[in-house]
């Protein structure tokens, strides 16, 4: 006879608890636990029965090599993040702000799909993903739609389906029926997505499911969740502006640097092919304070404008603030320039912004982010035609970064003149179109730019 108890779940860890504690006796974080009712079943008299004809340990050389085949995705920045198509089997996460463009995403991709795809709605009806999917203009395709929440009868339909692919969207809406809480709790989550990923390895199809965020950021429910699925993605973006970006936290087929960029148009979300087209505004000729660093998300370079303000502070307390970079890193660099080049950034407040919205925390912005903010501080503009990659040490001097042939091509390929990098790099300067100026210290910046 099953029967129904209350346990307190650490949202973090999964670890159970049978009262509540402030502190979680698993992973020690405070504040995680909630509490749930779990119907408690008999456990299986056969667990250890011994009985397990269907698997046999192999010795490592007898493993024979598969290569898998992934199927392809028609949408060149979402098959980028995941290593380059989605492998069969494989539980992807999706995870985002409310109106980021989760299900947009998802619908998309899946309305471009070659094969039959079942797309699971507990959030919206067939109406109105009918509307979405007219709005992005494409109706034909294999794709069902299914307006259901309970997983067994989820499951019923998939079987006599088997579709290609499988889209849920959301975890949260799901309810499993033999665990008694409510959906969207911890216990729910975790056993709708078990199953889901039993699913999607005994039958070989690829589950997406989108997942929502709490306060803090991250996927709601369970943080195991995060460690038992094959990838998890985050859409981001400031839903105010343009660019929407996909980025891989995690990810066993494929690098965790790549990062996909669209722009949410009229008629969907829209991969963009040269971000720093979009990125570089290019009307910045004459004005103090802009630099161009040359950055690497993954393998793909990219040039973005960073703008720094200094002004005498009006308080007391200087100001620092940043959007899109590390303040702490900001003050560093502060700091440096205070110590090596004497000037005097301590009586005065500093801004820095990177433009369109993006976080980045790639080192080879160092050397920009002091640039603007000598630029600024001198009040003279540097060239449109100037940008920097390399990182900026404690004392002062300028650190090689990786691929550094890359990112001066990407700068040569659009048009810029010179560019500043580390002089600890050995590279061969008459092989390209564009002045290369080595700086072993930042004193030597000041010198040649100011
Ligand atoms: P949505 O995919 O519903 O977000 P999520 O699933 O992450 O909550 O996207 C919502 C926003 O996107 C909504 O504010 C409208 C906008 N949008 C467009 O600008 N263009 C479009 O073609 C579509 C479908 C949505
Ligand atoms: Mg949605």
């Amino acid at each position: 006879m099953a029967k129904s108890r209350s346990v307190f779940i650490c949202t973090k860890c999964g670890t159970e608890h049978s009262k509540w504690m402030g502190q979680c006796q698993g992973c020690k974080e405070w504040n995680t636990l909630v509490e749930e009712t779990q119907t408690k079943s008999k456990p299986d008299p056969r667990a250890w029965s011994g009985d397990n004809a269907s698997s046999r340990p192999l010795k490592i050389d007898e493993v024979e090599h598969t290569t898998v085949q992934r199927f392809p995705i028609r949408d060149e920045e979402f098959s980028r993040v995941l290593g380059g198509g989605i492998v069969p089997g494989s539980v992807v996460l999706l995870g985002g702000e409310p109106g980021i463009g989760k299900s947009t995403l998802l619908l998309q991709m899946a309305l471009k799909f070659s094969g039959t795809v079942a797309y699971i709605s507990g959030e919206e009806s067939p109406s109105q993903i009918k509307l979405r999917a007219e709005r992005i203009g494409r109706t034909e395709s294999e794709l069902f739609l299914l307006s259901e929440t309970k997983t067994e009868a989820i499951f019923n339909h998939l079987k006599t389906m088997r579709p290609h692919l499988v889209v849920v969207d959301s975890i949260q809406t799901l309810h499993v029926p033999h665990v008694e809480s409510t959906p969207g709790s911890v216990a729910q989550i975790r056993e709708s997505a078990a199953s889901f990923i039993r699913y999607a390895k005994e039958t070989g199809t690829p589950v997406l499911l989108i997942g929502h965020i709490n306060k803090e950021g991250s996927i709601a429910g369970p943080k195991i969740l995060e460690h038992m699925v094959d990838v998890v993605l985050q859409f981001e973006g400031d839903p105010n502006l343009l660019y929407r970006i996909l980025r891989a936290h995690k990810n066993r087929f494929g690098s965790t640097h790549e990062i996909g960029l669209y722009t949410m148009e009229q008629a969907g979300l829209q991969g963009v092919a040269n971000p720093s087209d979009l990125l570089l505004t290019k009307q910045h000729d004459g004005l103090s304070g802009n630099a161009v660093a040359v950055l690497l998300e993954g393998v793909r370079p990219m040039l973005l404008e960073l703008q720094a303000l200094c002004s005498t502070a009006v308080y007391g307390t200087p100001q620092r603030s940043t959007t899109g970079f590390d303040t702490r890193r900001l003050n560093m660099l502060l700091a440096v320039l205070e110590k090596r080049c004497g000037f005097r950034l301590g009586q005065k407040d500093v801004f820095l912004n990177i433009t369109g919205g993006l976080r980045v925390d790639d080192p080879a912005l160092d050397l920009a982010v002091i640039a603007a903010i000598l630029s600024s501080n001198a009040d003279e503009p540097i060239s449109g035609k100037v940008c920097f990659a390399a990182e900026v040490g404690l004392t002062g001097e300028v650190r090689p970064v990786t691929k550094v042939e890359q990112r001066i091509r990407e700068a040569e390929k659009l048009g810029f003149e010179r560019i500043y990098v580390s002089g600890h790099h050995q590279i061969e300067k008459s092989h390209y179109d564009i002045a290369i100026v080595g700086l072993k210290r930042i004193e030597e910046l000041v010198r040649a730019q100011f």
